[in-house]
């Protein structure tokens, strides 16, 4: 039966990943995978994550199976990350939170938990968005249209255009919204903007998903989660998922949230029995070990003040980069074309080359990006700064 199948092509950025590996050049630049990288460009394991991998393996008295929600003590710690200490849908009991594999899981089960409660809703997606998003939600059974994001032009979001679009979106509609550090524009909403789209989606009676992938990699912990707690204050319901991918250094070990805020307790009770009645359909359970980290880390005061002391550090080395390179590339090109990349957040911003200039910077200069031109910033190094900005004036 096999032999019917036909090849998939692969995946853009997977292939890339590989071109790079077996690019044997001294100057090459990885600017492709969304993975955060030191000066020295390796992706550390944090020192606090070690601390918590020595006391868990210390620790640890069982392997048996946690359960379908995953792990009670890492959902309520991450409930308190990412809604804040005393939410009010927390004090209410409203929020249902299931442990799940990253931020993709959460993504999935999610989506296949609104296919089920309403079937025929679309999930409306930012132009740009993650280019997973598509799949993972389609693959739940769930339909989607998109809403106007970014100018490239401008490197502004259009919000005019977004509310407009989505005060279109009949009622029930969900609208699928990036927590922080839009991916893969950098391009993030303001408070400002967090409260006029409040109202349009309170006014049209949307369900607003929001994806948080990058918790405290634009200002803070609690300032890049305005919108989620904003939404989750004012609405009666709200769909969030997170990852500890990036925030926590944990890619490989698949940790993340699912939460659905409801309308009352018994709804959220049903609502997490409807998440769990998912995972167990697909993989049953999360892995153990990277929410025990995030648990162990999260629950020890020490522990939680080294973490997020390295996030800091992450964070403030991504902004310095994106001021670093704004002011290389003016120099470079003589132009100020450049500067959103200064203004922008998180890992990404789309520099608005085409794939031919894109393909040339791979093969002339060993500079390694997506075709749409997406710059994983935290892949520049002060030391190839020059390097890339002389490539990149280059190839314009
Ligand atoms: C916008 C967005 N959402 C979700 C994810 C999911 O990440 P993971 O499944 O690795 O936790 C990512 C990762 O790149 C992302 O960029």
């Amino acid at each position: 039966m096999f032999e019917q199948l036909e090849a998939l092509p692969d995946d853009p950025i997977l292939s890339l990943i590989k071109l790079f590996r077996e690019d044997l050049s001294t100057k090459k630049v990885d600017l492709g995978a969304g993975v955060y990288q030191n000066e020295a460009g390796q992706t550390e394991v944090l020192p606090s994550v070690k601390r918590a991998e020595a006391k868990i393996l210390e620790e640890q008295t069982t392997k048996t199976y946690e359960g379908l929600a995953g792990s009670a003590d890492y959902n309520t710690a991450m409930q308190r990350l990412v809604f804040g200490d005393d939410h009010a849908a927390l004090r209410d009991g409203r929020v249902a939170t299931v442990q799940t594999t990253g931020g993709s899981g959460g993504l999935h089960v999610a989506a296949r938990v609104l296919a089920g409660a309403s079937p025929g809703a679309k999930v409306w997606l930012s132009e740009p968005t993650w280019p997973n998003h598509g799949p993972l939600l389609a693959s739940a059974g769930i339909e989607f249209a998109s809403y106007p994001y970014l100018n490239l032009a401008t490197q502004q979001i259009d919000f005019d255009a977004m509310l407009g679009a989505l005060a279109g979106a009949p009622a029930g509609d969900v609208v699928l919204l990036h927590g922080c550090c839009h991916n893969p524009s950098g391009a993030d909403l303001s408070t400002e903007q967090w409260r006029a789209l409040l109202e349009v989606v309170e006014r049209r009676g949307l369900v607003p998903f929001i994806d948080m992938a990058y918790q405290g990699f634009a200002e803070g912990v609690a300032e890049d989660a305005y919108g989620v707690r904003l939404f989750a204050a004012k609405l009666p319901e709200v769909v969030v998922v997170t990852s500890c991918s990036k925030n926590f250094g944990l890619y490989r070990e698949r940790v993340g949230t699912a939460n659905i805020v409801a309308a009352s307790t018994a709804a959220a009770v049903t609502a997490g029995s409807h998440l769990a009645s998912n995972t167990r359909r697909i993989y049953s359970m999360p892995p153990a070990h990277g929410a025990a980290v995030v648990a162990t880390i999260l629950n020890d005061e020490r522990l939680r003040a080294e973490w997020l002391e390295e996030l800091a550090e992450m964070r403030t080395r991504i902004n310095a980069l994106r001021r670093d390179l704004a002011a290389t590339l003016a120099a470079k090109t003589g132009s100020n074309r450049f500067d959103f990349v200064a203004d922008q957040r998180g890992m990404f911003s789309l520099l608005g080359l085409s794939p031919e200039q894109v393909g040339r910077l791979r093969d002339e200069f060993h500079v390694y990006m997506v075709g749409s031109s997406r710059t994983n910033i935290a892949g520049v190094r002060e030391a190839n700064l020059d390097y890339l900005s002389d490539a990149i004036a280059a190839v314009l």
